[in-house]
């Protein structure tokens, strides 16, 4: 059989690490191929949900006796510590292996170490192959990990005009059947979807992953929070439908910001406690507005639909900008048609301090 390079390794580690995308919070998505003395993949393996084997055992009880000797290409540095599962360093050294390629560090202290055990058993330990790649692949985890807070992007609909309702209030919808699919896939891979009370006393949603032409509910729903400073959330409102877990967040239980409202960065925090690593802040415009002026966005994601209101609602409410030269700068990174509709993927510019 015909070797294949180290590179090319890590490029197919980075690809099987993906499928665990949505299944594997709040562990990282991860994984790994093995290549003999030769360079011959004789194991692969990724990490596919929360509590199961890592991506590194799977690839080794593939290779077997075939692993001695060998290369392990992994897309985050091998764990060092025994949680669900034993220490991926110490089994990758009772396998014999002789050389571990790593694209990134772990950032997490407690599973950190990996590399200096091995190291210390005489593997060969290089780092840096494909970085940016597996950094993009891992990256609501890797940031959330390395700052103590989760990783949030903010997705809205809105019409080419940049509304988010009619004059009347009417929203549903401003969307494509094929964008709200896209959304409730987006749902599926993250670990909490927020939402203001003024969205929830407006519109009643239900905020679960589900197949919206059957109704059937994915098998893992993300965490329902409801942004609900005096706790105004009906009690017979849908997001108190028992269909996933719900935390309706006041000021009670969260503490107030400086404007007496739910105070977003303490909000956080607790999510990320929680085990929250990702979440899709869904509006509505007031919440987003306070989140993204508070620095705390990551990524946008913007429906935009081929219709004009030319009154209504806008998307985004107080973001604290007045002036032009404040506006908050976007980098976009992706443009795909959705159905019907666009959707823009963008990352928010760091502001100069
Ligand atoms: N097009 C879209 O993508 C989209 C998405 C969602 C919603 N919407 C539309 O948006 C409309 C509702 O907008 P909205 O602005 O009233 O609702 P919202 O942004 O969902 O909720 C705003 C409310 O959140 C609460 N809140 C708690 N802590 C906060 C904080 N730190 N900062 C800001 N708000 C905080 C406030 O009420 P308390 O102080 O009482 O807690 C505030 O009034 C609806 O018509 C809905 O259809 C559109």
């Amino acid at each position: 059989m015909v070797g294949v390079s180290v590179d090319e390794a890590m490029r197919r580690a980075i690809e099987l690490g993906a499928r665990g995308l949505g299944t594997t919070s709040p562990n990282p998505v991860v994984g790994c191929v093995l290549l003999d003395a030769d360079g011959v993949v004789v194991g692969e393996g990724f990490h596919a949900y929360t509590g199961g084997p890592h991506a590194e055992i799977v690839a080794l009880a593939q290779a077997g006796e075939r692993a001695r000797g060998g290369t392990a290409v992994v897309t985050l540095e091998p764990c060092d510590h025994t949680g669900r599962t034993g220490p991926c360093s110490h089994a990758l050294i009772r396998a014999g292996i002789a050389r571990v390629v790593i694209a990134v560090p772990d950032p997490n202290p407690v599973a950190s170490g990996g590399a200096a055990t091995l190291r210390a058993a005489g593997v060969r330990v290089e780092f840096g192959v494909r970085a940016d790649e597996a950094e993009a692949g891992n990256v609501a985890w890797l940031t959330s990990m390395r700052r103590g807070w989760p990783y949030l992007i903010w997705k809205y609909a809105a019409t080419l005009d940049g509304r988010s309702a009619a004059a009347d209030g009417s929203s549903m919808w401003i969307t494509s059947e094929a964008a709200r699919m896209d959304v409730h896939a987006l749902r599926g891979t993250v670990d909490a979807v927020i939402a203001g009370v003024g969205t929830v006393l407006a519109d009643d949603p239900r905020l679960t992953a589900r197949n919206l032409r059957d109704g059937t509910l994915a098998i893992r729903q993300p965490l329902r929070v409801v942004v609900d400073s005096a706790g105004r959330t009906p009690a017979d409102a849908r997001v108190r439908d028992g269909a996933a877990r719900t935390w309706i967040a006041t000021v009670a239980e969260v503490g107030a910001g400086p404007d007496g409202r739910v105070d977003l960065p303490a909000l956080l925090a607790e999510l990320h406690h929680r085990g929250v690593r990702a979440a899709l802040l869904e509006g509505g415009p007031r919440l987003a507005g306070a989140f993204l002026a508070a620095g705390l966005v990551d990524r946008v994601v913007g429906y935009v639909a081929p219709k004009l209101l030319g009154a209504g609602p806008t998307a985004l409410v107080d973001a604290g900008v007045t002036t032009i030269a404040d506006a908050i700068d976007l980098e976009i990174t992706d443009v795909t048609r959705v159905g019907s509709d666009l959707r823009i993927t963008a990352l928010p510019r760091k502001r100069e301090a």
